[in-house]
């Protein structure tokens, strides 16, 4: 039985991979994405997700956009990682994709998806989590649809955007601190977890070796993020965090998991927007989340390289390909 979701991203060259991903797994039934600002604002992310699925041949998943600030605060951009666009690297052209965006917002998109579905949904944040928290506080007589939230964000070590602190949760910890104190099951893949995938250039060459028009644009996507990481950060590779969400709901032993309690730092002068996750039970809180830890790395790729590989045969027009 495929698992029913809804993304909640902010493209995002990682969150790009994560939507292909969920559209070609028969494991996963995607029946919304919803953005938020995060990587670029909220318009770009919007444009960027109807972009990705206009590429890849997604069709009937309605996007609609969120949030374009915090709950408190001013909003951060990840401009030195994704680009003034949110997805730099391939050009998409100026005009407006194929794919529209649908006129509610996506408050109300997650509430009519759930709704509608006839089975509790599973929410999947990859961006900060302001449309989360602020659905999860506008609509409590709907939490019970939410079968669980699965995200990416936080660490169980040291941050990327400060020390303490990684950007999803760094953007609006207000809102990452309902998530964790939700009640709702939630498991976290942080900083611990998703740099274990690395976006070697061995990955881009199977990726490049699948020679439709969505591998190359794949491949100019990576190509981007790995000079963007490189200059930023002095790695070799860059992680793919993202996906390992879906990744986790197509395949449960591509990632352990812990379960452990989760805070989120809101005062810290230094350390506002850390995850603070009680590996060792010290601290006598209740685990409030599962914690991905080892990364089986080759299953992930193989998921990712099969899902460039379906979508971009469906959509290669190529005369050859036929
Ligand atoms: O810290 C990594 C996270 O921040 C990823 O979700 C990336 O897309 C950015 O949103
Ligand atoms: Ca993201």
């Amino acid at each position: 039985m495929a698992v029913p979701v809804i993304l909640d991203c902010d493209p995002g060259h990682d969150d790009a991979f994560n939507i292909l991903l969920a559209a070609a797994h028969p494991a996963v039934d995607l029946l919304a994405i919803t953005t938020v600002a995060g990587n670029q604002t909220v318009e770009k992310t919007t444009l960027n997700a109807r972009r990705v699925c206009a590429v890849a041949g997604i069709e009937g998943v309605p996007i609609a956009a969120g949030r374009s600030r915090p709950l408190h605060g001013a909003p951060l951009v990840g401009e030195n990682i994704h680009g003034g666009s949110g997805l730099d690297g391939p050009g998409f052209g100026e005009g407006e994709p194929d794919v529209p965006q649908d006129q509610r917002d996506a408050l109300t998109l997650i509430r009519d998806t759930l709704l509608a579905h006839p089975a509790p949904v599973t929410l999947v944040p990859t961006g900060p989590l302001t449309n989360v928290a602020t659905f999860l506080l506008a609509h409590p007589e709907l939490t019970h649809r939410i079968e669980r939230i699965v995200l990416m964000g936080g660490s169980t070590g040291r941050g990327n955007t400060t020390p303490a602190a990684e950007f999803n949760i760094l953007c609006d910890p207000e809102a990452a601190d309902i998530v964790f104190s939700s009640g709702r099951p939630v498991t976290m893949f942080g900083l611990n977890a998703t740099h274990q995938v690395r976006a070697t250039p061995d990955v881009v060459s199977r990726i490049a070796a699948l020679g439709t028009p969505l591998s190359r644009l794949c491949v100019r996507l990576l190509t981007y993020f790995t000079t963007a990481y490189r200059e930023v950060y002095g790695l070799d590779a860059p992680p793919l965090h993202d996906p390992l969400t879906v990744a986790h709901l197509i395949d449960p032993s591509v990632v352990s998991l812990v379960r452990a309690a989760v805070t989120v730092e809101l005062a810290g002068t230094y350390t506002r927007g850390a995850t603070v996750v009680d590996l060792d039970g010290v601290t006598g809180r209740p685990a409030n989340a599962e914690v991905g830890m080892e990364v089986d790395v080759p299953a992930f790729w193989d998921l990712i390289v099969e899902a460039v590989r379906v979508l971009g045969a469906r959509t290669d027009r190529t005369p050859s390909a036929s």
